[in-house]
């Protein structure tokens, strides 16, 4: 069996190699191979120094997540990371690749640290709902100072080698072979006379007063409702408090709790959902994927504009295509000042803006895209419209060129069929802003290749998108789920509730924000045309709420026209409640026949949310998604839904889908049909299952 720590000696060197593929990840396997080897370089009278490195793409990517939730196997990693610190030979980390989480604090434990240029480090345990729990709080502080730490710790982002050398965190960043460098580093440091320096015996130097109380305050929205970032700050705050010894334990018991909390549990489910998204039964991976190496975009509107520029970013050239001069000139006008935008908020540098824009053409002959290897049409939500580009695409672009409809409810297959290449046709549902948002759901139509899928799902990648796979229905999976989401919380409005008292539960449950508010952002008119549209179909007994109907046919569309679900002040975003909706609603109340009560908010959640998991369980059985942690990975990533819940259907399984089945069916009894429990959503309850057991 392949070793998953490695050992060597050379030059008077034991080199310790973690190989554990794909991400070196701090298994319990790897926990002890690394504290057996320290111990037998340690007793090895040949050896004055010790190296620790990884092999493959990386240095090590930390604790195996897939761990967390198991019985813990001795020994734990801070016991590991006590053997390397407390070693009295000089132990050097020579880091390449990511050295993230676990995988940085133990070169945290090692006496020094060397980098290749490649080398990122990072804890970015808090996006998983915890706080590092080796050492990383007690150690960061004492190498780099508190506030840097602080930085480091919250935001859990990575820190290039080049930053990581300025900061402090690493001793050398070098160029050619990093382990040959490594064991020269050792070899040095090994003629020095006395025990290395260890990291938790350096002087913590106190912030500024008031450092932490301002801290507090600034992450207050974005972590309301969360453990983590809370806890990161205490135990970070502890190294000006406590011995290093006692902060260890604190940080211990503070990461234990993180650990087994149901944020962190649903946290690290999107991480796995995440990569899981990615893995398609029918496309394999290793089906060949079509180079990309010119992209067109048709529209320059909003989303054309957005999409183009992540391309574009990317390093991808991308021509957009609009056959009106002027508004072309317009939208390219808008991707400057966009770009020019991110400049100011320090988002992109000013060599990487004048490459991004240079990447981008306006075009208004189609026959300047022809030789695009894929075309993302982004044009007004109109199928006859998009058939006629369609048809003739196919006719201008090259064979084989993939042809992408950025449609967010229109049927892909009808598209597909006015082509003669309905296998290269497919949807691809950028969520806006395109350039910010990261979900795509990649619509897959009853033609579409694997091939196509592959190119299409390596590109959304290549954009740092999160592309999952759909089928095709109005609406596709996220925007299906959000209608019958947002029409409970219209029908709330009739029954008795106001905007802001629905919107501030959801906000309290943990979105940015709620239906109303999200709805002033999008613009009222983007879905009353969808209503429109709907409206020949929807059948005559179905209940249908016409109050934002009424909000439009008074010119009300949002935040753009500075009124709609609320008021706003000129210049300003806050939403102020305005007593001309709540006469709308008190109307159509009266109209409809509602005797207006008192709702309560519990009520509000369960109705918007359970409807939201209801409709998700009959895609699930429709097969429109491949897995339930699908839909999650959607609502995440597209739709604001809070992290730290899992997403709608782990949050579902949390509550136990018995809980969620008996809540439906009470709502169905009172208020009809919409709430009738989808027949997989009943066996599972009945079955005493979740959605994680399909
Ligand atoms: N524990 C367990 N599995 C891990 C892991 C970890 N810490 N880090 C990565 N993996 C797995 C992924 O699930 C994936 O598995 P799959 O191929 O079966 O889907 C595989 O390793 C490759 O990861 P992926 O993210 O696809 O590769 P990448 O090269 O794009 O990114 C990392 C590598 C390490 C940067 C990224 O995986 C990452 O950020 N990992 C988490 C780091 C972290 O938070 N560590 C702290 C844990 S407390």
């Amino acid at each position: 069996m392949r070793d998953l720590v490695e050992y060597a000696t050379r030059d008077g060197v034991g080199v310790i190699t973690l190989n554990n593929p794909p991400v070196n990840a701090l298994g319990a396997g790897v926990r002890q191979g690394v504290a057996d080897l320290v111990e037998r370089a340690r007793a090895d009278g040949g050896v004055q120094a010790i190296v620790l490195t990884g092999a493959g793409r990386c240095f090590c990517g930390g604790a195996d997540i897939r761990e967390f939730g198991q019985p813990p196997i001795p020994p734990s990693l801070p016991e590991v990371i006590d053997i390397i610190e407390s070693c009295p030979k000089p132990v050097v980390a020579a880091l390449h690749g990511v050295a993230y989480g676990g995988g940085f604090e133990l070169p945290l434990g090692c006496h020094f640290r060397i980098a290749a240029p490649s080398a990122r480090v990072a804890l970015p345990e808090v996006t998983l709902g915890l706080i590092p729990g080796a050492g990383g709080t007690q150690r960061l502080p004492r190498l780099i100072g508190v506030e840097a730490a602080v930085g480091v710790i919250l935001s859990g982002k990575p820190v290039a080698a080049t930053s990581a050398l300025s900061m402090g965190i690493v001793d050398e960043i070098v160029d050619g072979d990093l382990v040959d460098a490594a064991i020269a580093f050792a070899l040095a440091c090994a003629d020095k006379e006395g025990p290395p320096t260890r990291v938790r015996d350096l002087e913590v130097a106190e912030p500024e007063p008031g450092f932490f109380e301002d801290g507090r305050k600034k992450i207050a929205r974005r972590a309301r409702g969360l453990i983590a970032p809370w806890h990161c700050i205490e135990s970070i705050e502890n190294t000006t408090k406590l011995p290093f010894d006692e902060g260890l334990k604190k940080e211990r018991a503070l990461f234990l709790e993180c650990r087994e909390s149901e944020q962190s549990k649903g946290q690290r489910h999107i991480f796995f959902a995440e990569r899981e998204a990615a893995k398609i039964p029918d496309v394999p991976r290793d089906t060949p994927a079509l180079a990309i190496q010119s992209v067109a975009v048709i529209g320059c509107g909003t989303m054309g504009a957005g999409i183009a520029m992540c391309v574009a970013d990317a390093g991808i050239p991308v021509r957009i295509l609009e056959t009106d001069a002027d508004v072309l000139e317009k939208g390219l006008a808008r991707i400057t000042k966009s770009c020019e935008g991110s400049v100011k908020r320090g988002r992109l540098s000013e060599a990487d803006k004048d490459a991004c824009l240079g990447l981008i053409q306006g075009v208004t002959d189609i026959a300047d895209i022809k030789d695009a290897d894929i075309v993302i049409e982004a044009v007004f939500e109109d199928l006859d419209l998009k058939k006629e580009i369609f048809a003739k695409l196919d006719t201008v672009c090259r064979p084989g060129a993939i042809l992408a409809t950025n449609t967010s409810t229109l049927d892909v297959n009808e598209i597909a069929a006015v082509t003669n290449r309905a296998e290269q046709v497919i949807g691809t549902h950028f969520f806006s802003p395109a350039d910010i948002m990261r979900l795509v759901e990649i619509v897959r139509g009853a033609e579409t290749s694997a091939q196509t899928i592959a190119t299409v799902m390596a590109m959304a990648r290549r954009l740092k998108k999160v592309g999952v796979l759909v089928g095709t229905c109005d609406g596709f999976v996220g925007n299906r789920m959000y209608h019958h989401y947002t029409r409970q919380a219209h029908f709330l409005l009739e029954e008795g509730a106001l905007p802001s008292q629905v919107d501030k539960v959801i906000y309290d449950f943990g979105f940015a924000m709620g239906p109303f508010a999200v709805g002033d952002v999008a613009g009222l008119d983007v879905s009353w045309r969808i209503r429109q549209r709907r409206a020949e179909t929807r059948p005559a007994d179905e209940r249908y709420s016409p109050i934002a109907d009424r909000l439009c046919e008074m010119g009300r569309f949002g935040q753009k026209t500075r009124a709609g679900w609320y008021a706003y002040e000129d210049g300003s975003r806050a939403p102020i409640a305005d007593a001309v909706v709540e006469d709308v609603i008190l109307g159509v109340s009266k109209e409809l026949g509602f005797d207006r009560r008192a709702i309560d908010n519990d009520e509000i959640q369960e109705r918007c949310l359970y409807t939201l998991i209801n409709e998700g369980a009959k895609i699930l059985d429709e097969g429109l998604a491949l897995r339930s942690s699908d839909i999650d990975v959607i609502w995440i990533y597209g739709y604001g839904f809070p992290a730290h819940r899992g997403g709608p259907m782990f949050y579902a399984d949390q509550v136990g889908l018995k809980t969620v089945y008996e809540a439906l069916c009470r709502l169905a009894e009172v208020h009809g049909d919409l709430f009738v429990p989808s027949p997989l959503l009943e066996r599972l309850a009945l079955e005493a299952k979740g959605f994680k057991d399909l």
